[in-house]
């Protein structure tokens, strides 16, 4: 059960006594998210990010969602992508498959990943193309205030530095404003090559999700919830603020230990 459901300008902050509650309300967050749209819209859009985030959807896998949630209407795509093959170790989409994929009937022809055979450029400019055919068909919705698909759902995880996607601070991908799918060579977090969302098209999502776990989140959580002070540099995670969507933080005991939660109202 989450300690409390906390809220602030729009963001919603759920904290949890462990891991284990925290994947239990997640994959209820994720299936709810999925009912709502497909009901309204016939589809749902979702793109998930690497790390451990994959682990903590495996609820979803089991009873009751293997059998509640309307597979058949999920399309998949991914905010951030290492551009390596598809097979490899240090793939997002292999981490996806083998953990999640490969244990719910989604329509392989749904599954929109990278092309993993051109540069992290090209992989990019591909991987903007395909979104915007599935716009054109409105599986992906469109931002009624910019021309930015609009996913039903974005999952991302945080990283100890503050980065989302592969949106790291000090990089120019965390600034780019015109491309919908951007890319980077010299990632601080191995491997260096990887395409990114960037942060417009995550603030134009209809429902974003960050999760974090762990004690060496702590600081960047308390820093992207609480506010950075002068002396911080701006992180990536801070400017997670869909525009005209709902935020949810997913945060255990450890990663929520250093947020002001007095601020927030229940
Ligand atoms: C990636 C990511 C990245 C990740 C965070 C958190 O592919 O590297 O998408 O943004 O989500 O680094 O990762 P952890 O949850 O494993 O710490």
């Amino acid at each position: 059960m989450a300690l409390s459901g906390y809220k602030k300008d729009g963001r919603e902050l759920r904290i949890f006594e462990n891991v284990d509650e925290l994947s239990c309300n997640f994959a209820e967050y994720i299936a709810e998210l999925s009912e709502v749209s497909i009901k309204e819209r016939g589809v749902f859009a979702i793109a998930l990010s690497g790390g451990s985030l994959v682990k903590l959807m495996g609820k979803l896998c089991e009873a009751p969602y293997n059998k509640t949630v309307d597979w058949a209407k999920w399309y998949i795509f991914w905010v951030d992508e290492r551009v390596v093959a598809k097979s490899h170790a240090d793939s997002n989409y292999k981490l996806v498959k083998d953990g999640f994929l490969s244990k719910v009937p989604i329509v392989h022809g749904h599954v929109h990943s990278i092309n993993d055979s051109v540069t992290a450029e090209q992989a990019a400019e591909d991987y903007e193309f395909v979104i915007r055919q599935l716009v054109k068909t409105r599986v992906v919705s469109v931002s009624e205030i910019n021309d930015c698909p609009k996913f039903d759902l974005i999952l991302l995880g945080m990283g100890p530095d503050g980065h989302i996607a592969s949106l790291f601070p000090n990089r120019p991908a965390f600034n780019e404003k015109e491309q919908w799918v951007t890319f980077i060579t010299d990632s601080p977090k191995a491997p260096p090559e990887r395409i990114t969302f960037t942060l417009p098209v995550i603030n134009s999502a209809a429902n974003v999700a960050v999760v974090a776990t762990g004690a060496s989140k702590a600081e960047a959580a308390h820093v992207a919830i609480d506010g950075a002070g002068a002396d911080y540099p701006v992180l990536p995670a801070m400017m997670v603020r869909p525009i005209n969507g709902e935020l949810v933080w997913f945060l255990d005991i450890a990663a929520a230990s250093k947020i002001e939660v007095a601020n927030f109202s229940e």
